[in-house]
């Protein structure tokens, strides 16, 4: 019996899955023409109403001008929560779906992710809502000579089922989805990236030894789409030898574009991140043809706020994520100029009281722009 409706419930998933795929209707954004772009702001939680805090003046400052022309209309967005979302027991609740698909793009601090229970992360139903399929995330360390940028596949893999796998007394199963349409784009995105800025070589990786159906699919998709950039060199790596050529100073700065599967671009991007001189310094560009949603790579740091150390939070990750959000609406000037700033500000977040507050750093930073 217990079988029987677990079959009827996989059998559920299959065909949703299959509808998915099958009803996909790309609508393309154009920022060079576009003539007004909102961009919703929503705090999150944790260390997120801070470091945004951070990143929203920051912003007013750079496009100052367009806001005042309407080019640029800011929305800032309440409401997403953990106590509200808790409290409706939405992810996201539906009147905030609405607000934030009135917009164009969002500027998003880390939200709180319950673990366990039934409530699936944030991030993982907005990525779903709006289709945000290309998970993009540079990491660079220019005196090393790397170069980095993933592209994560960001609405299929291990999430898109991951709240909503089966379990039976004493077994516990969750899925794994891979799709040739999924897998396409998110290679057309990579290579194309590669292509439009001279980078001669993309990493595919996968477990595709292991995870024979899904991965292999992938790798097998990758490899399809490749074919059509004779000019860009492709290899495949497997995520575990990936992970500590990472680490190794005699190849890794011969890395440029890695394109993987969802959760292997979860966990090596915090690694790369790490590498680069800790989470928070990494942004996150989630993007679809749509929409488009940038935030921090790390999370709400509850632990921060617990010791009172918020204050001392460091926005440097949501930051990098706002230069991703200024170019891809098309304004390169402004994003080049928060970059500037931010190589020569000298002020120091260490992340505790030995460093500058978030609020010093912007204010020394606002200063510099
Ligand atoms: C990230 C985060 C998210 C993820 C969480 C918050 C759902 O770790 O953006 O990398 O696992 O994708
Ligand atoms: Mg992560």
């Amino acid at each position: 019996m217990l079988i029987e409706q677990a079959c009827e419930s996989f059998k559920t998933l299959l065909c949703q899955q299959l509808e998915r795929v099958n009803n996909y209707k790309a609508q393309h954004v154009d920022y060079t023409t576009k003539e007004v772009v909102t961009i919703g702001i929503i705090d999150g939680d944790g260390i997120g109403p801070i470091i945004m805090e951070a990143a929203k003046r920051v912003l007013y400052e750079l496009v100052k001008d367009e806001i005042n022309s309407g080019k640029i209309v800011i929305k800032v967005i309440d409401g997403l929560t953990i106590e509200n979302r808790l409290a409706l027991n939405e992810p996201v609740p539906k009147s905030v779906l609405e607000e934030i698909k009135s917009c164009d793009v969002l500027l998003k601090g880390p939200t709180t992710t319950p673990m366990g229970g039934k409530m699936e992360s944030a991030n993982v139903t907005l990525r779903r809502e709006l289709d945000l399929y290309a998970n993009v995330r540079p990491v660079q360390i220019p005196q090393e000579g790397i170069d980095w940028i993933f592209y994560r596949e960001n609405t299929e893999g291990e999430y898109v089922l991951g709240s909503r796998g089966i379990e039976l007394p004493g077994l516990a199963m969750d899925f794994k989805v891979t799709t040739d349409f999924g897998t396409k784009r998110i290679a057309r995105a990579a290579f194309e990236y590669a292509k439009n800025n001279g980078k001669n070589r993309v990493s595919i990786v996968t477990k595709a030894n292991i995870m024979k159906k899904t991965d292999g699919k992938f790798t097998a998709v990758c490899h399809e789409v490749a074919k059509d950039y004779p000019d860009i060199e492709v290899d495949d790596w497997y995520i575990d030898i990936m992970t500590a050529n990472l680490v190794n100073p005699a190849i890794r700065n011969q890395f440029q574009v890695v394109l993987l599967p969802n959760l292997y671009g979860d966990i090596i991007t915090d690694e790369a991140a790490q590498i680069q001189g800790g989470v928070g310094t990494a942004g996150s560009a989630n993007i679809g043809d749509r929409y488009a949603m940038f935030e921090a790579i790390h999370g709400s740091a509850p632990r921060m706020i617990q010791e009172g150390l918020g204050d001392y939070a460091n926005p440097a990750s949501i930051l990098k994520a706002l230069v991703l959000l200024l170019q891809h609406i098309c304004r390169p000037a402004a994003a080049e100029r928060l970059l500037k700033a931010m190589d020569s500000c000298r002020v120091a977040v260490t992340g505790d009281r030995d460093g500058a507050t978030c609020k010093e750093y912007a204010d020394a930073l606002i200063s510099l722009i």
